[in-house]
């Protein structure tokens, strides 16, 4: 496979592909993407807006498989749900003018469950069904997958290859004590005004708990819906953005620019794909 990897954020298609396909672009609009995306991988995004780069430089690549996460913000439960009307989904309608004239062999989209039934959705597979391409429709979650993470996703694949779709590994989620790091920074702890403040709306689980909610990128700033808070014998604490990293399957080498403040980096991992699930979804183009 010759890959586009668009709206790459930190890179989790990039790490779900592994070396099954070569990425032969990369594009996002976000600085502190890139540059967490070109620490870790040996390539540089583009820092372009997508709805604004000519169908032509994309088409230049030769890439014949499309791997994207669209801004999900359209279609959130906690969004707008303005969908294709709003400003955030320019780029994707963009994307589909250019499939309409020159499709991929393959491609495979993430979103959130609210894409599904959506305009963008219905676009997509108008386009999908057009060029006669297959396309299969998956929702899958990382608690599924061995992960104590809930994270619910959706999965469009489309291919000219035949379609079929491939089971779920359905493995018991572990602990999250094997998530955690090894010496705990301090400072993610609570203060004892804010936890006074938020307590009862915090979604609380211990170091023996096989579940969390979904980290969401807000989650360094907000408290309640944003993702769980860890409870220990010392106080409450957010999860560190390597924990959060782990929970989303990503490597122990995987890091973070140093100047990279710690909002940024939630607001990235919020952003990110679960690996494992990615990995599953990627599985239906059979290649291996
Ligand atoms: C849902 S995140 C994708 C996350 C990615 N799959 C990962 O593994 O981290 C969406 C990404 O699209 C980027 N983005 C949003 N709108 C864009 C646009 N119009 N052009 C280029 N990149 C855009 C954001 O900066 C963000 O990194």
């Amino acid at each position: 496979m010759r890959v586009l990897e668009l709206f790459s954020g930190l890179g989790g298609w990039r790490r779900a592909l592994q070396d099954r396909g070569q990425v032969v672009a990369v594009y996002d609009v976000s600085e502190a993407a890139n540059a967490t995306y070109a620490l870790n991988h040996d390539q540089v995004p583009r820092p372009k807006e997508l709805a604004t780069v000519p169908p032509q430089e994309l088409l230049e690549h030769g890439a014949d498989t499309w791997l994207l996460s669209p801004p999900c913000q359209p279609f959130c439960r906690m969004g707008n749900h303005r969908d294709l009307e709003d400003r955030r989904s320019r780029a994707f309608c963009h994307l589909m003018d250019v499939f309409r004239e020159a499709p991929p062999d393959h491609l495979v989209l993430e979103n959130v469950e609210g894409f599904l039934g959506s305009e963008a959705h219905a676009l997509l597979s108008e386009r999908v069904w057009a060029h006669g391409l297959h396309q299969l429709e998956l929702q899958a979650c990382s608690s599924h997958f061995g992960l104590p993470n809930q994270r619910p996703r959706v999965f469009i694949v489309a291919s000219r290859k035949s379609l079929r779709p491939l089971p779920q590994p359905d493995l018991s989620p572990r602990p999250l004590a094997d998530f955690l790091d090894a010496v705990e920074d301090e400072r993610l702890y609570l203060q004892a005004e804010a936890h006074t403040r938020h307590h009862q709306g915090l979604d609380l689980v211990t170091a023996e708990d096989r579940r969390s909610a979904c980290f969401i990128g807000g989650y360094g700033r907000r408290f309640v819906g944003s993702g769980s808070f860890l409870k220990t014998e010392q106080g409450v604490r957010r999860f560190s953005p390597s924990e959060v990293a782990r929970l989303l399957g990503l490597p122990e080498g995987f890091r973070f620019p140093p100047n990279l403040s710690l909002e940024a980096r939630y607001r990235l991992l919020g952003n990110g794909l679960s690996i494992p699930v990615a990995t599953w979804a990627l599985d239906h183009l059979g290649v291996h």
